[in-house]
């Protein structure tokens, strides 16, 4: 079989997940209510949900903070690889979002160690560093991609020596290499990249990814002392 471009890609997306990744009953019922709620179906796909949660359990993370909570589905991948004595913090600025997301996290039995924080992701993130709050362990920037640079300033007063920051959907289907383009998502993808590479106390990559959700890539970055 020779199945090229994007039907290939998510023929074997479908092969791996039915071969590697069993999403628990909650996983699948959160992005079902999603769905149903309206929600724009832009959640991590059942791979790279559980690409994050190995990202944490190697790294032993116990405290994770995302930007971009939706409906909470990226959210109960971190919030199992946690375990019963982590926590997660997810910033969610849509009050419909964050109302179906808490009934995911309710659902799911891990209300009690998911934060849900209602407003623009860049100041609830601010109010934490206000508040001296203990640094987090892995940090998932998936918002309004706009905001990532800023994000990521957030995001490492927030980190200690060690921490793991990710951020999605920096390839935008190519999209991301075009230097002229006017399209705000990619200059904000291209604002964090630059960043990224740039940051004294950052060491950085970026991989492309197929499947599911066509071609797109995450970035990967570890806090350095
Ligand atoms: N991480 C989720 C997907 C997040 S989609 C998952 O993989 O399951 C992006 C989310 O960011 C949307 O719910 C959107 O409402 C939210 N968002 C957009 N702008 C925001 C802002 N300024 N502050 C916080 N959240 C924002
Ligand atoms: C979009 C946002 C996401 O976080 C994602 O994973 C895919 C698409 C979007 O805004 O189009
Ligand atoms: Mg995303």
């Amino acid at each position: 079989m020779t199945t090229t471009g994007e039907q290939g890609w998510a023929a074997v997306d479908d092969y791996l997940v039915a071969e590697l990744v069993t999403e628990a009953p909650a996983l699948v019922a959160a992005r079902d209510a999603g769905r149903a709620a309206g929600l724009p179906a832009i959640e991590v796909s059942p791979t790279q949900g559980r690409f994050l949660a190995l990202l944490c359990r190697m790294t032993g993370a116990r405290r994770v903070l995302e930007f971009g909570t939706l409906a909470g589905y990226s959210t109960l991948w971190f919030a199992d690889a946690v375990g019963p004595d982590g926590h997660v913090t997810t910033l969610e600025l849509d009050p419909h979002h964050a109302e179906v997301a808490r009934g995911n996290f309710a659902r799911a039995g891990v209300a009690d160690r998911v934060r849900l924080l209602e407003g623009p992701a860049a100041e609830s993130a601010a109010r934490l560093v206000a508040d001296a709050e203990p640094p987090f362990d892995l940090v998932f920037i998936d918002a309004d991609k706009p905001g990532n640079a800023r994000y990521l300033e957030l995001a490492l007063e927030l980190s200690r020596p060690g921490t793991v920051v990710v951020v999605d959907n920096v390839v935008r289907r190519g999209a991301v290499a075009d230097a002229g383009s006017d399209d705000p998502a990619v200059r904000g993808s291209r604002a964090v990249l630059h960043a990224l590479g740039t940051h004294p106390r950052l060491d950085a990559t970026a991989l492309q990814t197929v499947g599911a959700k066509g071609w797109d890539g995450f970035a990967l970055a570890l806090v350095r002392g």
